[in-house]
């Protein structure tokens, strides 16, 4: 009899009893390829024991000050760390929380307050994108272009106006527009409207993920998009937020995803693979300028929590960051990702239910159809993803799955997202077990 509230209870589930690179071991002596870094997180693999001892090192002299009264050398070398890494996308002021829905929340009411505090009182409105996933706290369930999650939250959500989130293989030739070409012009010809329906001194901000994670699995934006939506946002005085919980940190092979598109936030926000797995810790950024309007003005941020700043949890991103620096961890993530890219198209383009392969660093997406030919979805009654996720279980790999991006709630991607410390013989090993998943299903 467990007293844990499990959080699927469909079966049991395995009980875990060691992780190591990029492997986790069961009760049973069954053992996984971690490809999705657990939730996105174990970026540096399980028990990596180097991180562990400056983990170590890091907490033996404070773990815990109250943010409000005192700051921590720990706070102040990652907050540093980080902004130096930053340069190109201009933040320069960083604080920390626990959880990528919290950050996300105080992003969103730091954006609120800056307006305030400039006294654009009449911004309030905050504009999403459709789907998107921006955590499950109410604030961040509101900004979630997720319908399911919210349904039996509704009545005490706040409502977010919503854009299309680009996504290549559904805009180019699908059944309502015959384009050849992935374009910005019609999405921020959708934002422009949008703007001048709602009136630009209503609106607070924009959140989007500059490269999706979850939601449609490392769908590149169109060319210039992202420098588009920060043109058109900083004319109408409305803030950005880049939610980079997922796509941040190193993923996508760079420390900010936003740089791929070289666009300048207002406010960015990272979890994840930020900790590493060792503790909850996650962080927001924003630039000088927004920190001088509070400077000069409230002088005080308008967002709490007991764990912000927590000298014992930031030492998780020291640690995380360190080991990065010193083994050039982007680099590893560039070569194996196109590694992993190559081996994976090569085993599954072909395959009759693959639609599409998205990927950016180690992060993929593999659409599954039911017809190539006019890209249709299996009816979401199916459980594809569920069927293969289980599957690949079986064939010890985990996967990351991801429903309903298409209309009627249907649609089916399945994520990879393995350790960024991947060497190429586990990316092989993940290759062949997902083929094996594959062939149980189909
Ligand atoms: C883009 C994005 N933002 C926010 C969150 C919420 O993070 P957490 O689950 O740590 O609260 C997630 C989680 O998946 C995410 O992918």
């Amino acid at each position: 009899m467990s007293n844990l509230l499990h959080r699927s209870l469909k079966e049991p589930l395995p009980l875990i009893e060691h992780g190591m690179g990029v492997r986790l071991y069961d009760s049973n002596g069954k053992e996984y390829i971690d490809g999705s870094s657990g939730a996105f997180v174990v970026s540096l693999g399980h028990s990596n024991a180097e991180v562990l001892k400056s983990y170590n090192e890091l907490i033996q002299k404070i773990t815990y000050v109250n943010g409000t009264q005192f700051t921590n050398e720990n706070a102040e070398d990652l907050a540093k760390k980080l902004c130096e890494k930053s340069k190109k996308i201009g933040l320069n002021r960083c604080g920390f929380i626990s959880s990528g829905s919290e950050a996300v929340e105080a992003a969103l009411k730091l954006a609120r307050q800056i307006h305030i505090e400039r006294g654009e009182k009449s911004r309030k409105i905050f504009i999403s994108r459709t789907p998107s996933y921006h955590g499950n706290t109410l604030f961040a369930l509101s900004a979630s272009g997720r319908p399911g999650y919210k349904k039996n939250f509704s009545d005490y959500l706040v409502h977010f106006e919503s854009l299309t989130t680009p996504y290549e293989y559904v805009a180019l030739n699908n059944i309502t527009s015959n384009s050849k070409t992935y374009l910005a012009e019609p999405y921020l010809d959708e934002l422009s409207k949008k703007i001048a329906s709602i009136g630009k001194d209503n609106i607070a901000g924009l959140i989007l993920e500059p490269i999706s994670g979850s939601s449609v699995a490392g769908a590149l934006p169109p060319s210039g998009y992202l420098k588009g939506i920060e043109k058109i946002c900083k004319a109408n005085g409305i803030l950005t937020i880049a939610d980079e919980v997922l796509v941040g940190m190193g993923r996508t092979g760079t420390y900010y995803a936003s740089e791929h598109d070289s666009f300048n936030p207002d406010f960015l926000t990272l979890g994840k693979g930020l900790n590493g797995g060792l503790t909850a810790l996650s962080a927001v950024l924003t630039r000088e300028e927004h920190f001088e309007t509070i400077r000069n003005g409230s002088k005080k941020l308008d967002h709490a929590q007991t764990f912000m700043h927590c000298p014992g949890s930031v030492a998780a991103g020291i640690a995380v960051f360190d080991y990065f620096e010193k083994h050039l961890v982007l680099k590893n993530v560039i070569q194996i990702g196109d590694y992993l890219n190559q081996k994976l198209r090569s085993a599954f383009e072909n395959h009759d239910h693959v639609g599409f392969i998205s990927n950016i660093g180690l992060l993929f997406g593999i659409e599954i159809v039911e017809n190539k030919s006019n890209k249709s979805p299996f009816p979401i009654e199916r459980k594809i993803t569920e069927k293969l996720t289980h599957a690949a279980l079986e064939s010890g790999l985990t996967l990351w799955p991801n429903t309903g991006h298409r209309e009627n709630g249907d649609g089916d991607i399945i994520l990879l997202g393995p350790p960024l410390v991947l060497n190429r013989s586990e990316a092989d090993e993940i290759v062949t077990r997902l083929l094996l998943a594959f062939d149980s299903v189909f």
